[in-house]
C-alpha cells in the first residue's frame, strides 16, 4: 500500500507538472514534494510508537518504506529548488543559504538525512550493528530541523507548520516515555 500510494503521488505530480499547463510548475512542485516529503518522515517517526501503543507490527515493517519515500520527495523537493528555481547558480544559491534562515535549516536537516537513507538496507544495518542504531537517532535532530525550516518560511499562516511541531512534538514524549 505504501508503495502504492507513494507512487501514484509521483505519478499525480509528475503529470501536473509537464501537463497541467500550470503557471508556475516548478514551484507547484517544490511546494507539494516539501509538504509529501514531511509527512511522510513524519509518518516513518511515528512508526515506532504506533507499534506499541496499537500493538501493530505491520508499523515496523513500513518504517523504512516510508521514511525512503519521504528522501525521495525531499530529494526531488532540493532538485526543484536548485535547478528549476535557481539554474544550478551556486553563487544564488549561497547568497540564498546566507540570507534565509529556513534554506540553511532544511539543508541541514537533508544532510542529515542522507547518511539514514544510504545505510537504510538490512546488509548496512547489520554490518554497522550497535553503531546503526546510534546513527539512525540523527532522525531526532533532522526531523525537528525540518519543521523548524518549515516554521521558518515565515509565512501568512503558520497553523500547519505549528500542527507539524505538535505532532513531532508529541511523537517525541511518547518515545522519551518509552526509553524513561
Ligand atoms: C528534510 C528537508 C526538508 C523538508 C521536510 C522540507 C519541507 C518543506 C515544506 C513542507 C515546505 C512548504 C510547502 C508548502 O507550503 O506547501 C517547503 C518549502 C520550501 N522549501 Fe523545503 N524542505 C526541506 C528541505 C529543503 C531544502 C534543502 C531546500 C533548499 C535549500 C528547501 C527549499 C524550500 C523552498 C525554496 C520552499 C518554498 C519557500 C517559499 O515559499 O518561498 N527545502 N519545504
Amino acid at each position: 500500500m505504501v508503495h502504492g500510494v507513494c507512487i501514484a503521488a509521483l505519478i499525480v505530480l509528475a503529470s501536473y507538472y509537464f501537463f497541467g499547463e500550470l503557471a508556475t510548475p516548478t514551484r507547484f512542485l517544490m511546494l507539494r514534494t516539501g509538504s509529501i516529503g514531511l509527512i511522510l518522515l513524519v509518518a516513518s517517526f511515528a512508526c515506532t510508537p504506533a507499534a506499541r501503543i496499537l500493538h501493530w507490527q505491520g508499523a515496523i515493517q513500513i518504517r523504512r518504506a516510508l521514511g525512503l519515500y519521504g528522501f525521495l520527495f525531499i530529494a526531488i523537493h532540493l532538485l526543484a529548488y536548485v535547478w528549476g528555481d535557481n539554474e544550478f547558480d551556486m553563487e544564488l544559491i549561497l547568497r540564498d543559504l546566507d540570507e534565509r534562515r529556513a534554506m540553511l535549516v532544511g539543508t541541514l536537516s537533508f544532510m542529515l538525512l542522507i547518511p539514514l537513507a544510504l545505510t537504510s538496507t538490512r546488509g548496512w544495518q547489520r554490518r554497522l550493528g550497535r553503531r546503526w542504531k546510534m546513527l539512525h537517532r540523527l532522525v531526532y535532530l533532522a526531523l525537528p530541523l525540518a519543521v523548524l525550516h518549515y516554521l521558518a518560511l515565515d509565512r501568512d499562516f503558520i497553523e500547519l507548520p505549528l500542527f507539524f511541531a505538535a505532532v513531532v512534538g508529541i511523537l517525541f514524549l511518547l518515545r522519551v516515555g518509552k526509553r524513561r
